[in-house]
């Protein structure tokens, strides 16, 4: 078996459709990379008929555990960035409310207790929406409150919080050249 170079990148992947196809090309492009992927994102992937192509010596964590057992990674220094993307409404409210109870919420609340750089690209960010449903392009108004969740996560130590699959794939360029990856 090939060995795990690290740190790597983890990257959760919630059940959400917005840009979920392009999140998978851009995890494609990375090396040194770990999935860890929500209960609804594993239907969601289906859904839309994708397929998780994976770069070499990529790992996949399912969750399925109560403990969520993969977190323990973090303590040891694995992972030198976790991208959240996309990020439901759900995990953005567990996470600002500081839940942590599916793996995704879990991998969350510790790489900010171990002081992880993280980059979430909530999906509810504006008033209006759209967003790919599996069967095309609709439109979608998410609430005041599922606003405010994605403005809140903006305070959090060492997260940052992107708008856009522009933004996302920006942040993500200077996070490489920062890490000369
Ligand atoms: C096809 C499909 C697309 C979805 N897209 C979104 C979305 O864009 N944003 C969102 O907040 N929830 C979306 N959902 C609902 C979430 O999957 C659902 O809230 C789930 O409980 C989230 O779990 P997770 O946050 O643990 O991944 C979608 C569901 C389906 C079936």
């Amino acid at each position: 078996m090939a060995k795990i170079r690290t740190p790597r990148w983890g990257w959760a992947l919630t059940g959400s459709g917005h840009f979920f196809k392009e999140c998978l090309r851009m995890i494609g492009n990375l090396d040194e990379v770990d999935l860890f992927v929500s209960k609804a994102a594993r239907e969601v992937v289906r859904m839309y008929r994708q397929e998780l192509k994976l770069p070499k010596g990529a790992r996949v964590f399912r969750d399925t555990t109560a403990s969520a057992a993969p977190v323990g990674l973090f303590y040891y220094g694995v992972y030198h960035t976790l991208i959240v993307a996309p990020a439901t409404s759900n995990t953005v409210a567990k996470c600002v409310f500081g839940i942590s109870d599916t793996l995704v919420t879990n991998v969350f609340a510790q790489a900010g207790k171990c002081r992880v750089p993280t980059i979430v690209f909530a999906c509810d960010t504006a008033p209006e929406l759209e967003t790919e449903a599996p069967k095309g392009m609709v439109k979608v108004y998410p609430r005041s409150i599922d606003l405010k969740n994605s403005e809140r996560l903006k305070s959090f130590e060492s997260t940052t919080v992107v708008e856009t699959l522009e933004e996302l794939e920006k942040t993500l360029a200077r996070r490489k050249s920062e890490l000369h990856v």
